[in-house]
């Protein structure tokens, strides 16, 4: 009896001892697992964003990439990350933890480029007919991935046709970014230069400010002359001049030139007094503005008389050594410019005194048998300013 009951002790021990020690292996299971937990909770944590894309060359701190640090600081926030290059990029956090031991953490960005060019330029550029333009001479292309990007241009256009061309300029970039930028190119005809037709049906034709119509230099209220024009006074109408001259002797007149080539700048003189003088209405009647006067052109004169006072003046009008000229000048290619009754055509009063060359042909025909046709009258052109 005494002996089963010593049996069935051992076996409670044996229980106890089984139990005991499971209790001891889970506990020590436990603890190790609370004790990793707070130990996890306590170290250092990095949670970077999600959006780790950064474009070229843009400039990025240490810190944006960084969502959250726990048990810890962050040492290098304020570096600027290097975004020169295309593709992946190591970065370095420098971090200290909360025992004040520094540790390093590194990750990957990436470097993308999807920003277009940007193009500066004009939104119109003018050009003359048959002139070159370098359409891209004031272009600027500018990137974001510093390269040196030249733009084109894209469309069609004829440097010798007038028109308002639509083109476009494209520029690209090596990652493919593509910018276009819509201009017009207009092209006009060089005031200068050009070429036009009289409503008589006559070929006009302006060079370098210079207009002629059928061969013939035409200076009047309409149409000028560059103040840079300055032949002098022509051969052409000083041998002419001289013909007359001489031949008008044999009549017994003594003719000579009163006035003859004046600059640009002589006439604004004169001009400018008369002005003052007589008001600029009047004196718009009798004197041309600089540039319109036929004497800077060097083929008009205005004759005078050494036996006659008047000169240069309407005084000379009713003179014999007038009537002669009017009936005469023709012969030598010479004409008498400002007719009478003809001053709402020529815009000037009858000169009597001002003969302009332009060869026996056409002076014959415009002398008329005496009844004068004027150069705006024969070309179908105007005398106005503008
Ligand atoms: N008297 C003329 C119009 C001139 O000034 O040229
Ligand atoms: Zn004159």
């Amino acid at each position: 009896m005494k002996r089963r009951n010593k049996k069935n002790e051992n076996k409670v021990i044996v229980i106890i001892m089984m139990i005991l020690i499971v209790a001891l292996v889970a506990g020590g299971y436990f603890y190790q697992q609370y004790m990793k937990k707070k130990e996890l909770e306590n170290r250092l944590n990095v949670t970077l964003k999600e959006d780790l894309k950064v474009q070229i060359n843009e400039e990025y701190v240490l810190s944006s990439f960084v969502k959250e640090i726990r048990n810890g600081e962050l040492l290098n926030s304020e570096e600027i990350v290097d975004t020169s290059k295309l593709g992946e990029q190591d970065v370095t956090l420098k971090l200290k933890n909360k025992d004040g031991i520094e540790e390093e953490y590194k990750f990957k960005i990436e470097v993308i480029d999807n920003e277009k060019p940007v193009i500066e330029a004009k939104k119109e550029i003018s050009s003359y007919v048959g002139s070159d333009v370098d359409l891209l001479k004031d272009v600027k292309v500018t990137d974001n991935s510093k390269e040196d990007i030249k733009a084109k241009v894209i469309g069609e256009y004829d440097k010798n046709k007038a028109g308002k061309y639509e083109l476009k300029l494209e520029a690209q970039d090596s990652s493919g970014n593509k910018e276009e930028y819509d201009f017009i190119l207009n092209i006009v005809s060089d005031p200068n230069n050009r070429t036009f037709t009289t409503s008589k049906g006559f070929s006009g034709k302006v060079v370098n400010g210079v207009t002629y119509i059928d061969g013939v230099l035409i200076a009047n209220k309409t149409y000028s002359l560059p103040s840079s024009y300055a032949p002098g006074l022509l051969s052409s109408i000083q041998n002419a001049f001289n013909k007359l001259k001489d031949d008008a002797s044999a009549s017994g007149y003594n003719l000579y030139i009163g006035s003859g080539y004046r600059s640009y700048w002589d006439q604004k003189i004169i001009y400018n007094n008369y002005v003052s003088w007589d008001g600029q209405a009047n004196a718009d009647t009798y004197s041309a503005r600089p540039g319109h006067s036929e004497h800077q052109s060097g083929l008009a004169i205005d004759v005078c008389d050494r036996n006659e006072a008047a000169c240069i003046s309407s005084a000379f009008d009713n003179t014999v050594q007038a009537k002669w000229i009017n009936d005469n000048c023709y012969k030598y290619g010479l004409i008498i410019r400002y007719p009478k009754n003809k001053s709402n055509i020529t815009g000037y009063i009858y000169e009597s005194w001002h003969l302009r060359y332009v060869g026996v042909e056409l002076a014959t025909k415009l002398y008329n048998n005496g009844d004068w046709i004027t150069l705006e009258e024969y070309y179908g052109i105007d005398s106005k300013y503008s």
